[in-house]
């Protein structure tokens, strides 16, 4: 058992050298093993607090699809920060190379991405899940209320959860995105396009991005509007 956790974790270690210190060729430490021992134990906190959020949300959208008309969640996705970019944010930030370090500082490692039908099903889906009584809210970001000046628009949750593993009862930071399926529509393409690049040919067409976020955003209020228009002829909410 022993040893085969130390052959997983060998054959990682090359990647997480960057991010842990040590030489290329160098032998691994027993010092660096504890160390990305202790860096998967943190990711597997993060991927299961990722599953317990996912879940809920799941749970949320079965109910309200079997019960109602409503089906208040398109889809989800989720991802774990890879290494490399959590050791750029720690850097970036001037804070310490050390596993403490991320669950200490960072909120976005485990991220889950909510894309919803309609707007008004974004804060449906804020309000169940902030109702859930292990679910804490640490930051609440209206990207929606006040979009982002390049134009993004998203509702951002940082979350904590508890998980229960062996040892006990963790509490876990989830970043929860929701948004609507044309808000992630720019999303995706205005990340492929530009996001965090400040190249001066991506600050000329800057102004156009803003307008297609700001048509997509005034769509978005009209489906929003024609749904509810409907909703009403039927009794229905
Ligand atoms: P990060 O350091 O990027 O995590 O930013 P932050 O800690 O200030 O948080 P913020 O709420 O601004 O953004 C968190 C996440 O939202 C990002 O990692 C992206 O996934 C998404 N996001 C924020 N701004 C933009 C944007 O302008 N365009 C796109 N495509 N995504 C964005
Ligand atoms: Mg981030």
């Amino acid at each position: 058992m022993e040893n085969e956790k130390k052959n997983k974790l060998n054959e990682r270690a090359e990647v997480l050298k960057d991010f842990f210190g040590g030489n290329e060729g160098e032998e691994i430490s027993a010092e660096l093993l504890h160390r990305l021992f202790q860096f998967e134990e943190l990711m597997i906190k993060y991927r299961s607090a990722i599953r317990e959020v996912t879940t809920k949300l799941e749970i949320l959208n079965d109910e309200l699809s079997a019960f109602t008309e409503r089906n208040p969640i398109e889809s989800i996705q989720s991802r774990i920060k890879r290494p490399y970019s959590i050791a750029g944010k720690l850097r970036k930030q001037n804070y310490p190379l050390t596993v403490e370090s991320i669950s200490e500082h960072l909120n976005d490692v485990a991220g889950v991405r909510v894309v919803c039908p309609f707007i008004d099903d974004i804060y449906d889906v804020a309000d169940m899940l902030l109702k859930q009584d292990d679910v804490r809210l640490i930051a609440r970001k209206d990207y929606i209320q006040n979009p982002k000046e390049n134009g993004y628009r998203s509702l951002h949750l940082i979350i904590e959860t508890p998980v229960y593993f062996s040892t006990g009862k963790e509490l876990i930071r989830v970043e929860i995105q929701i948004r609507t399926v044309a808000m992630d529509f720019w999303a995706s393409l205005e990340h492929q396009i530009r996001y965090k690049n400040n190249s001066p040919e991506v600050r000329e067409i800057a102004g156009e991005l803003k307008e297609c976020a700001d048509t997509i955003a005034q769509t978005d209020v009209k489906m929003q509007q024609l749904r509810l228009r409907i909703a009403s002829k039927d009794g229905k909410k």
